[in-house]
């Protein structure tokens, strides 16, 4: 049974994962090395909580159940009595790999180690470690309380235990559960590829705008969000992070080209929602072009 889990940052993805792994009763340590992300991912669960109550969705108890079982912390050392990490920071092989290796010296023997990454190999993120047979990818969707699919992905390196320990308790966080194979993007990421690929050609053509083809696929392509308010819901720097290693590793595939108009947004800043500014500006009062 995996009752204390430890998150390493505490950003969109590892805010999100706390939450769900708390309301399914688990304590959470929720550690990122920027104290200014700790506490807004902590401010952010008060609002998110506040407003469920409201809503009549949980009662106060719950409430402050929830709340009580994170932790904030601001140093790795704190998880080492975790049953589980779950790891979900910058999407940078060599980056996690320090983490892991680092986290492997604190943690017990039969501690699983996970990580959250989009695109990355789970192979080579567990060869850092020196019992890469704990090693897993869990792939939660964003926002993580609200997408049902979880995507769990053994490397060839995972043993069995690791991955049936895994699914279970992915299930029994009340998610759905996709075993998915060590390949770029795994399922969800890849078939997306095209998605926000063949928009941003459509838009550097000079087909249509970015409004214009958002309205497109939600009216007649029944998408909930059209493929740039998506990308500005990921953030920018994150989807086109994904799309460059999923084009690598498929040995520079033209299919999964990234887009110079997304590169240049992330190198600007324009992240989307999380900086104010995306395809389309998010800053008080401002109006979202209509098509
Ligand atoms: P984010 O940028 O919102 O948060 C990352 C957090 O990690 C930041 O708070 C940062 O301070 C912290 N951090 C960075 N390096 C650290 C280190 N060495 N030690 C401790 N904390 C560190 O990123 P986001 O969007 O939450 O993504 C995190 C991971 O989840 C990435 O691997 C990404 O590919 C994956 N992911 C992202 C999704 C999304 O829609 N944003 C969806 C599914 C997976």
């Amino acid at each position: 049974m995996i009752k204390k889990v430890g998150i390493i940052g505490a950003g969109t993805m590892g805010s999100g994962i706390a939450q769900v792994a708390s309301t399914a009763d688990c304590k959470v340590k929720l550690f990122d090395l920027n104290q200014n992300a700790l506490d807004k991912a902590k401010a952010s669960l008060e609002k998110i909580m506040t407003r469920l109550v409201e809503k009549g969705r949980v009662t106060s108890e719950d409430k402050n159940r929830i709340q009580n079982n994170i932790s904030y912390v601001n140093s790795l050392k704190e998880l080492s009595d975790s049953d589980m990490t779950i790891e979900a920071i910058v999407e940078n092989l060599d980056i996690k790999k320090r983490v892991f290796q680092e986290l492997e010296s604190y943690v017990s023997a039969d501690c699983i180690i996970a990580s959250n990454t989009s695109s990355l190999s789970i192979a080579s993120i567990a060869s850092s470690l020196d019992k890469p047979e704990r090693c897993v990818g869990i792939h939660f969707f964003n926002p993580a309380p609200l997408m049902k699919l979880v995507e769990v992905i053994p490397a060839i390196q995972t043993s069995v235990d690791v991955l049936k320990i895994s699914e279970e308790t992915i299930k029994s966080w009340k998610k759905v559960v996709a075993v998915a194979k060590d390949t770029p993007g795994f399922i969800v990421n890849r078939v997306a590829r095209p998605f926000y690929g063949e928009a941003l050609r459509i838009y550097e053509e000079g087909i249509a705008d970015f409004a214009t083809i958002d309205h497109a696929m939600k009216t007649l392509g029944g998408f909930r969000m059209g493929p740039f308010e998506l990308m500005d819901f990921i953030g920018n720097d994150v989807n086109y992070t994904v799309t460059e290693t999923v084009f690598t590793a498929f040995y520079f595939d033209p299919r999964y080209k990234p887009a110079f108009t997304q590169k240049r947004f992330a190198e600007a800043g324009y992240l989307g929602r999380k900086s104010g500014r995306g395809y389309y500006n998010y800053a008080e009062g401002a109006v979202k072009p209509e098509p």
